[in-house]
């Protein structure tokens, strides 16, 4: 979003401000005091927030920082991730509440209170335990956004085996490389899922992943959602519905320690291998608890809630699961997508369900606008009391247009700046306390200390652009990369020694307050979901018929980014070619290629075949060059090549002139 901020109506909106409604400022969950109580120490503020949870054995210690940057929090302390997401609110007389709405695309739902919540989760975790799955061993989750996966996750938390969800729209090969990352002992998923109207298959990836490796997993669970035929491996594979029948209500959590893994979760770093962020226990529920609270403003007996973003990204585990179920939200959760059967589906689900406080992503705001008010006009908003943002930065534009067609003019809205690695959210107003300005993030929450510096590692002045880094440890930090401390370091901590470092650019307004400009690494953002250009590069690469590929990421209305890739064909591959239909069938080919190899979110805008990529004299790619190109800019400077000449060669080929 780098750019956006250098334009005019940035400039203007930068200006503009939203004071708290007053009856945000007179009831608003958090309090300016908190502030201060961080302010004065920092530790006793998180111990305070951690005490809000139930704990097993309570902890002691708050922070050990002696094997940094491996932080333990509440390290002696032992808890329950679903006993505190669930049983504490049917122990304290709350079963009955409504815990979850299932909404499906059909316009059916189902509701679960938390005590049906307590004995789904109970049930499946005597299932998991009945396939061999122990506390400890990693579960991988593969499925659409339904009750069970929510009752799935909580299931592992209750044994202590860290799931791994992998979002239901990628690939059997990428499902398979973070199974046998993360060696994972079972599988659960479904036989598929409902999307814009259709059937969709699921479980076939699933037997595909485990035909070409993952000899780690010993079963799989399958939850009966569309009702097709799918194969069947006896011994291995088991319905959730038939061993749910048999299955206890009755089940004691297991009380792990709070630095016991709660999720591994991956995500796109610059290299081609995605890295698994691990988050632990104690830590991790602190945070996620506190932030839900205290930026969405939640009334527990009040709200409805609403994050649309799906279990398999971070999001959905802070926000749909452990933050809002710590907080007994009663919350809905949707199986389909904004368009089907129309384009008012989301907010005919608002005022079906009365939603008061709705979490969404800009690319989510920008597609609604594209289709037009007139659509959200048709339907009574009026239960929305507060919005959020999340993803990446949201352009003043739609905010603007988020704050008066949807929110009506009277909801603050939370544009929240936060990551995998973070936990929780970071950075982000404070309803009833932060006068919001469109565009900016603004403040690190209470608790949390975050900088701006420059290439020399000193903080900025204000009105100055810079690198954003996390200065003091935070209890939802990442504890590592799975397997892989060296990366950990590497990736995160070597580029400022002893400061985290986000990978994202960051500019501190005339105020001290925080505007995110987009990564400065070679990680996209395409719809609010990280993508490195390495991934989609190494996909293309594998095809036959590429010698070579760079991709970017280039400006796009409504994705925010967009990935472009430049290929070079192989030689000898021109018979190839032609018996496709030619170049630019060739082309929509390999972009069909990266979507089987990763999925349909990874696949290019834009595959542009080309004789020549720019390179350093050191070999390395200029993607700057290529961005410049990809974004139909004039190419910038290119005295750095090894060949000046390669970019004209490159434009001219691309605008249909041989060189
Ligand atoms: O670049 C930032 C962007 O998303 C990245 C984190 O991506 P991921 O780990 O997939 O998590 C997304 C959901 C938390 C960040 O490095 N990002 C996220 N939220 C914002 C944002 N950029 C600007 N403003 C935000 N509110």
């Amino acid at each position: 979003m780098s750019d956006q901020t250098a334009t005019g109506t940035d400039q203007q909106a930068e200006g503009r401000t939203f004071s708290p409604p007053t009856d945000f400022v007179q009831n608003a969950v958090a309090r300016p005091s908190l502030y201060e109580e961080a302010e004065r120490d920092r530790l006793a503020f998180w111990r305070s927030r951690a005490m809000l949870l139930s704990w097993k054995t309570p902890f002691t210690e708050t922070l050990d920082w002696s094997q940094a940057p491996v932080a333990r929090w509440f390290a002696d302390g032992t808890l329950n991730a679903a006993y505190n997401a669930v049983d504490r609110h049917v122990e304290s007389g709350h079963g009955g509440q409504t815990a979850l709405i299932g909404e499906y695309e059909d316009g059916t739902s189902t509701t679960y209170t938390y005590t049906q919540v307590k004995d789904e989760i109970s049930r499946m975790a005597n299932v998991l335990a009945d396939m061999g799955v122990r506390t400890g061993d990693r579960v991988a989750i593969y499925l659409p956004m339904i009750p069970e996966a929510v009752f799935a996750m909580l299931a592992c938390a209750r044994i202590g085996a860290p799931h791994s969800v992998v979002f239901g729209g990628f690939s059997a090969d990428a499902l398979r490389s973070r199974i046998e990352d993360a060696e994972a002992r079972a599988v659960i998923t479904a036989d598929g899922q409902f999307r814009r109207g259709k059937a969709l298959p699921l479980k076939p990836a699933v037997d595909a992943a485990l035909a070409a490796g993952a000899p780690s997993v010993e079963k799989v669970l399958v939850v009966r959602r569309t009702g097709e035929d799918v194969d069947w491996t006896e011994g291995r594979d088991i319905w959730w519905h038939e061993a749910r029948e048999q299955a206890s209500t009755e089940h004691e959590p297991v009380w792990v320690e709070a630095e016991h893994p709660l999720f591994i979760l991956y995500t796109s770093g610059t290299t081609g291998k995605p890295k698994g962020i691990v988050h632990t226990t104690g830590g991790y529920l602190t945070q996620a608890s506190y932030t839900h609270r205290a930026v969405f403003d939640l009334k527990p007996s009040h709200d409805v809630y609403w994050c649309t973003a799906d279990v398999g990204w971070v999001t959905g585990h802070t926000y749909v699961v452990y933050g809002p179920m710590t907080n007994r939200a009663t919350q809905v959760i949707y199986e389909g997508t904004p368009d089907s059967p129309h384009q008012g589906r989301w907010w005919e689900i608002v005022q079906k369900h009365q939603v008061s406080l709705f979490y969404s992503s800009p690319t989510a705001i920008r597609t609604a606008m594209k289709w037009g008010e007139q659509i959200p006009a048709e339907y009574d908003l009026g239960s929305l009391r507060l919005l959020g943002s999340v993803g990446e930065a949201i352009n003043p534009e739609a905010w603007m247009w988020y704050h008066r067609v949807i929110g009506g003019e009277r909801c603050p809205i939370v544009d929240t700046w936060w990551q995998t690695e973070t936990g929780g959210i970071m950075i982000s107003p404070l309803p009833g306390i932060t006068s919001t300005k469109p565009g900016s993030a603004q403040v690190p929450l209470p608790g949390i200390s975050a900088e701006v510096l420059d290439e020399a590692g000193e903080p900025v002045a204000d009105g100055e652009s810079g690198y954003l880094v996390l200065t003091e440890p935070w209890p939802g930090m990442l504890r590592g990369i799975w397997g892989d401390p060296e990366r950990f370091e590497d990736t995160y901590w070597s580029r400022f020694p002893g400061r985290y470092f986000a990978g994202d650019g960051a500019r501190k307004d005339e105020d001290g307050d925080i505007w995110l400009l987009g990564r400065v690494d070679d990680v996209m953002n395409i719809s609010g979901h990280r993508l490195s250009t390495m991934e989609i590069e190494s996909a293309l690469v594998g095809h036959e018929w590429v010698a070579e590929a760079a991709v970017v990421g280039a400006s796009d209305e409504t994705t925010g980014q967009a990935a472009v890739a430049f290929v070079i064909l192989r030689s000898g591959t021109e018979d190839a070619v032609a018996a496709a239909g030619g170049e630019e069938a060739a082309a929509q080919a390999l972009r069909e290629h990266v979507k089987t190899e990763i999925g349909p979110i990874a696949r290019p805008k834009k595959v542009l075949l080309v004789n020549e990529l720019p390179k350093t004299r050191s070999g390395k790619i200029m993607r700057r060059l290529l961005r410049d190109v990809a974004e139909d800019r004039e190419v910038g400077d290119t005295q750095t090549l090894a060949d000046s000449s390669v970019m004209d060669k490159i434009q001219r080929g691309l605008s249909g002139t041989s060189s």
